[in-house]
């Protein structure tokens, strides 16, 4: 077992040796800060390997290829519920192992992201019509107020940190118009998310476990309080969904509670790393920026492009609940597996000029929402929100160029994200 290895001493020992290099130490590489700041040269070194891997040590499988993780995502046989884990977080060996994380994990369990089947279901259809085409075309305008709010608050000449000053405000508005969640709490919410998001990390330390127990624990006080104050408002928004399933048994409380916590959490970073990453892409690719600028109608495009080349998740989790065969290797039931999208995302046999940006590239099969019954709920909100960002942006500003070194987080592994961007602005005169 790896030292800091998350399920350190309490997996199985298992036979397989299918595509398994024990030379590679899977989790020292995805924590290692040089990889968090450029990962693409390692992930494609790795790639060239082969697309299914197996770590011996931590009992995960990852999966860098195309075509396996378009299977893997996609088969009912690979479930998202990390009760079916053997060993897992869910499990009574992970419990006695690690009583604080084991909470954590259950207390954090009973949403759509960690089930399957007609659970999933269940849940998952309570807030699907808030991301329905008719549910965005109304909230259009709102986006699009918010974004002129902060531009306009934004000097038209000069230094800004587009992180600070645009991307990071932007969604986090958004969602809180949705859930109607006063400006006031903005830095609260950011702080249970900031603490929050760090369960996609897999690997976490216990002073971050207790930092999310205690985030979650003050949450989902917050959301029953405002249930409370609003359980007879019939709200039309995404909080006046929740309230009504729960009242109509559709969720139990936990389950209303969580899922919501779960949306705020992963609409809020996700979005501000779309919004940041291609900014950055665009500044790198001066042309791609001028093509951007002569086409506006090339921002859809544009935008599945920055999702491809810069995801700003790099795991997505599987837990194999049947065994399961894909190119050469038997992932067995109980197995989890992990998606390394920084390679999928850049499969050169997938993708032609992989690593080059191509505002117009068509049929960008990106994997960055995932893929199959757990795709992306939020991802017609969050390509609205990067859509009208983008050509908000552009127009205010014909002049943007970088104005220092971006600066990326590297204290996640699962999130790829910049904390500074500071570019140089000029306005229309
Ligand atoms: C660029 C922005 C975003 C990215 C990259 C992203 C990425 C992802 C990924 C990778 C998954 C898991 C998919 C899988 O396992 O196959 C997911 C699921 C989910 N996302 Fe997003 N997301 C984004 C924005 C949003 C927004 C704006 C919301 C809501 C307001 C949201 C809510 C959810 C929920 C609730 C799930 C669970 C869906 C299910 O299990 O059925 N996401 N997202």
């Amino acid at each position: 077992m790896a030292e800091d290895s998350p399920l350190d001493g309490i997996l199985p020992e298992t036979e397989s040796d299918s595509n398994c290099d024990d030379a590679i130490d899977w989790w020292s590489i995805l924590s290692d800060k040089t990889f968090l700041e450029n990962p693409y040269s390692e992930l494609r070194r790795l790639q060239a390997k082969g697309p299914v891997h197996f770590d011996r040590k931590n009992g995960i499988y990852f999966v860098l290829g195309h075509k396996a993780f378009a299977r893997v995502s996609k088969s009912s046989a690979m479930g998202r519920d990390t009760r079916n884990w053997t060993g897992g977080w869910n499990s009574e060996d992970y419990r006695q192992h690690d009583p604080v994380g084991y909470m954590l994990f259950s207390e954090f369990q009973p949403q759509m992201i960690n089930s399957d089947g007609e659970e999933h279901k269940r849940m998952r259809k309570v807030y699907e019509p808030a991301f329905r085409a008719q549910a965005m075309s109304q909230l259009e305008p709102l986006i699009a107020d918010q974004a002129s709010r902060l531009l306009a608050a934004m000097p038209d000449k000069g230094e800004i940190d587009f992180i600070e000053a645009f991307a990071a405000p932007l969604p986090l508005r958004v969602l809180c118009e949705l859930f109607d969640i006063p400006e006031s709490l903005d830095d609260t919410i950011s702080r249970w998310s900031a603490s929050l998001i760090r369960i996609g990390d897999i690997l976490m330390t216990p002073e971050q476990k207790s930092e999310a127990m205690e985030a979650l624990a003050e949450f989902k006080d917050f959301l029953r309080q405002q249930i409370k104050e609003r359980e007879n408002n019939n709200e039309d928004n995404l909080m006046g969904l929740a309230i009504q399933a729960q009242k109509n048994g559709t969720l139990d409380e936990e389950e209303t509670l969580t899922n919501l916590v779960s949306m705020l959490v992963a609409g809020h970073e996700t979005t501000v790393t779309l919004i940041g990453n291609g900014m950055l892409l665009l500044l790198s690719n001066p042309d791609e920026l001028a093509r951007l600028r002569s086409d506006p109608g090339l921002t859809r495009t544009a935008i599945e492009e920055f999702l491809r080349m810069e995801p700003g998740g790099n795991m997505i989790l599987r837990v194999a609940r049947e065994d399961f065969d894909v190119e050469g290797v038997t992932i067995p039931k109980g197995a989890p597996v992990i998606g390394l999208i920084g390679a999928i995302n850049r499969d050169p046999g997938r993708f032609e000029n992989a690593d080059v940006l191509d505002i117009a590239r068509p049929a960008n099969a990106q994997f960055t929402f995932g893929g199959g019954a757990h795709f992306c709920i939020g991802a017609p909100l969050a390509r609205l929100e990067a859509q009208i960002a983008f050509s908000r942006f552009l127009e205010k500003y014909p002049q943007i160029e970088l104005a220092g070194e971006p600066e990326w987080r590297l204290d996640r592994m699962n999130a790829r994200g910049l904390g500074r961007l500071p570019v140089k602005v000029k306005a229309v005169a």
